[in-house]
């Protein structure tokens, strides 16, 4: 009898640091397995408080039955998030146990660490830093760089963009379009955005892909498109993904640059709720980020033929349409594309992306650019997602930099060598 009430005692104890042995003082990135209603229900009440960060999806109406979810949950409130998920039954596993680390690692990074092998382009920077880069490379290649202000942010910071062209006249030159950094804490895309700028001029001449695409075609590049919500993740919240503009109706910031653009603007999918990660703003184009990208290409329409826009994270290679289920005329044409750029990248790099049309390939997203931009009558229009899977989501270390950018590359280039024969 006495064995017995040690071993009960013992048991109890044993128990006791259940609850709190997921208290922890970090910041950590929970991924959730839903698999009923119910279930999802409580999710997305969960993730709509306590300072939590949806990360995947990207809005709490997405959670269905069967949803992997990935969410920040800051320590403070892990107690309480976790015991809700025991409650109910929900199992998790922790995918980051201490975000505060790794931030600290991928900002420090920044400023060249004289004991890091790393390049320039092997680590992340600061807005201002890419403000210098853009000005240095003009400086360093002006027979192939021309840098143009498309207009200004809404807190006022310029927009520019970098032309590269090969060192051929051409009499008229097709053109090629890739924006990064609409999602501000996306890293990896501006990052990707200086890599490719730095391969093509480095490259040109010296690898036959390159330098054809550049005899082709000019290619605009806007390393930032959503300066003011970068700057934001540098200096205030990691986690930030709209612009920073203020709104009159409430007291919440920002709209989703990706769901401001004139595509079955504001329907299901974006939100017209202002507190909302995927707030579709006052109307299409009232974002001055949004209407300076959309002014520009309309103005060289004829020209840009191939319209690329990048993102992070989740491996795809996406076509329109986000805004609908219909499938755009050429999709067979566009699912050809992006399947041998997917083929190629498995090959080379043994990783695998999922492609197709977006609405089918993740959910209605309605008012984004590459919709926008394929109405407009760019008919090869693509969103890439980089790496990763959600292993470090957004923050994605920069040692996994050049390989994320590499693959990219690889399948930008398979998809523009094909464009250019086709146009
Ligand atoms: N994940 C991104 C988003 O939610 C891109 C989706 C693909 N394209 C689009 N137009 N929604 O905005
Ligand atoms: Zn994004």
């Amino acid at each position: 009898m006495k064995a017995l009430l040690i071993w009960a005692v013992l048991l109890n104890f044993y128990k006791l640091p259940k609850t709190g042995d997921c208290a922890s003082t970090h910041d950590q990135v929970l991924s959730i397995q839903v698999t009923t209603h119910q279930q999802a229900d409580i999710v997305r009440n969960i993730s709509s408080q306590y300072e939590t960060v949806l990360w995947s999806p990207t809005s709490p109406e997405y959670i269905g039955a069967h949803t992997e979810v990935h969410l920040f949950v800051p320590a403070n409130k892990l107690g309480t998030v976790t015991d809700l998920l025991q409650t109910h039954l929900l199992t998790h596993q922790v995918l980051l146990d201490n975000t505060e680390d790794l931030i600290e690692m991928q900002t420090r990074n920044e400023s060249s660490d004289p004991r890091s092998s790393a390049s320039y382009y092997e680590r992340y920077h600061s807005l201002e830093d890419i403000y210098y880069w853009i000005n240095k490379t003009a400086q360093d290649y002006p027979d192939m760089v021309k840098v143009t202000l498309i207009g200004s942010s809404y807190e006022k910071r310029p927009l520019y963009v970098l032309k590269l062209s090969g060192r051929q006249e051409r009499a008229e030159k097709r053109a090629i379009w890739i924006d990064c950094g609409i999602h501000a804490r996306e890293w990896i895309s501006p990052a990707f955005c200086l890599w490719f700028v730095q391969y093509s001029l480095n490259f040109y001449n010296l690898n036959n892909d390159i330098t054809e695409m550049l005899n082709s075609m000019d290619i605009y590049v806007l390393p930032v498109m959503n300066p003011d919500g970068y700057k934001y993740t540098w200096t205030t919240n990691r986690m930030w993904r709209k612009n920073r503009s203020l709104s009159k109706e409430s007291n919440c910031v920002g709209t989703d640059l990706n769901r401001n653009f004139d595509a079955n603007w504001c329907t299901k999918g974006a939100s017209n709720r202002p507190c909302d990660e995927i707030y579709c703003g006052q109307f299409p184009e009232s974002e001055p980020e949004a209407e300076a990208v959309a002014n520009f290409l309309r103005s060289h329409k004829d020209s840009v033929k191939l319209y690329l826009s990048i993102h992070s994270y989740g491996q795809m290679l996406l076509f329109p349409y986000s805004c609908s289920n219909e499938e755009v005329p050429n999709h067979a044409e566009l699912f050809e594309l992006v399947q041998e750029a997917a083929m190629k990248v498995r090959r080379y790099y043994r990783n695998n992306y999922k492609y197709g049309a977006s609405a089918k390939t993740i959910y209605l997203a309605p008012g984004g650019s590459d919709d926008w931009a394929y109405n407009l009558g760019i008919h090869y229009s693509f969103t890439f997602e980089l790496e990763d899977r959600g292993r470090y989501g957004f923050l994605l270390p920069p040692s996994l930099i050049s390989k994320a950018c590499n693959e990219a590359l690889l399948a930008l280039k398979s998809i523009a060598l094909r464009v250019i024969q086709k146009t």
